[in-house]
């Protein structure tokens, strides 16, 4: 079985080498030839064009920025749906919104393309890991050809349902790491302008009840003011943008979330978005 993979990122440039540890044949394309050269060096097979990669692919993997990634990719000059096989499944791990991963789904079943949307929990660690959690939308027989995949890259699968169906739990899943950040941000912030050290304030909240675990992986990036990047501040202000476009779709206020969402976009503004989305802090402590 060739899979093709295209999005050689952070996130896709782990996942994809560990798909080679498990003895894949494997076809490669980036935007950005660079970030393929470790991944050719180790045996993936370079194709300049995304169409050219879905040629020779039985599963095609994507881990790209954005919907307009997915789609450029896609559906663009030298984009995979026209040269992928009938039968042949794609499996989207962008994070996406739910409306535009039915989209794909439907563009895919016109071409008789199977599509599965595999949004991931967890960051650059537990992709280099193979620990990921994959949140997968897909028929079922699709998620049985996928399993092993999956295996190869994650710790666990959760077949969430149908198709979008994975990247609307990825949409809760995203909004409550974002606000939570700048929830807990904000609150330092009045610690530390109240006198309390911050060494204290994060010694005495990490680990307990009112902060969320996951800030225990953060607490090194906030005790120094460096925040070297796993997950980048601008692609968690593009997932609250997600998540709002998923609830006007849906009906559904999200007062908080939209509002995170401005506060991300300033950061993005004031030059954080490359570093890690704890980056929050160094915005909101200023
Ligand atoms: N990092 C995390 O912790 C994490 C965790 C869970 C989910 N995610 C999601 O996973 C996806 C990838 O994230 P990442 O952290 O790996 O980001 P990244 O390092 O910025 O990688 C983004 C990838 O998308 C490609 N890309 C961006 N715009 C493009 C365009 N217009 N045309 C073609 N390719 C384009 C990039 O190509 P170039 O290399 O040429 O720029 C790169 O391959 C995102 O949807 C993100 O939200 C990330």
């Amino acid at each position: 079985m060739k899979i093709g993979f295209i999005g050689l990122g952070i996130m896709g440039s782990r996942m994809a080498a560990n798909l080679l540890k498990n003895d894949y044949s494997l076809i490669i394309h980036n935007r950005s030839k660079e970030k393929a050269e470790a991944l050719i060096s180790a045996g993936a097979v370079w194709a300049d064009t995304p169409a050219e990669v879905a040629r020779q692919a039985d599963i095609l993997i994507t881990m790209l920025a954005h919907p307009e990634a997915v789609r450029e990719i896609s559906e663009g000059e030298n984009g995979f749906l026209p040269t992928l096989k009938a039968g042949s499944l794609w499996i989207d791990c962008s994070t996406v919104h739910p409306s535009f991963a039915r989209e794909m789904a439907a563009m895919a079943s016109k071409r008789n393309i199977q599509y599965i949307d595999a949004p991931v929990a967890g960051s650059k660690n537990q992709a280099a890991g193979a620990q990921l959690v994959f949140f997968a939308g897909g028929k079922a027989a699709d998620m049985e050809t996928a399993a092993p995949v999956f295996a190869a890259m994650g710790q666990k699968t959760v077949h969430v349902g149908n198709q979008g169906m994975g990247t609307a739990l990825k949409m809760v899943v995203n909004l409550q790491l974002a606000t939570s950040m700048a929830a807990f941000s904000e609150g330092i912030a009045l610690g530390e302008s109240l006198g309390l050290s911050r060494e204290m304030l994060l010694n005495a909240l990490i680990g307990g009840p009112v902060a969320p675990p996951y800030l225990a992986m953060k607490k090194e990036n906030l005790l120094n003011d460096t925040y070297p990047v796993e997950f980048p501040l601008q692609w968690m202000q593009k997932d609250l943008h997600m998540a709002a476009i998923a609830a006007y779709e849906s009906g559904t206020a999200m007062p908080l979330a939209n509002l995170s969402k401005e506060i991300y976009r300033m950061a993005v503004q004031d030059g954080f978005g490359e570093n890690d989305f704890s980056a929050i802090f160094g915005f909101m402590k200023k």
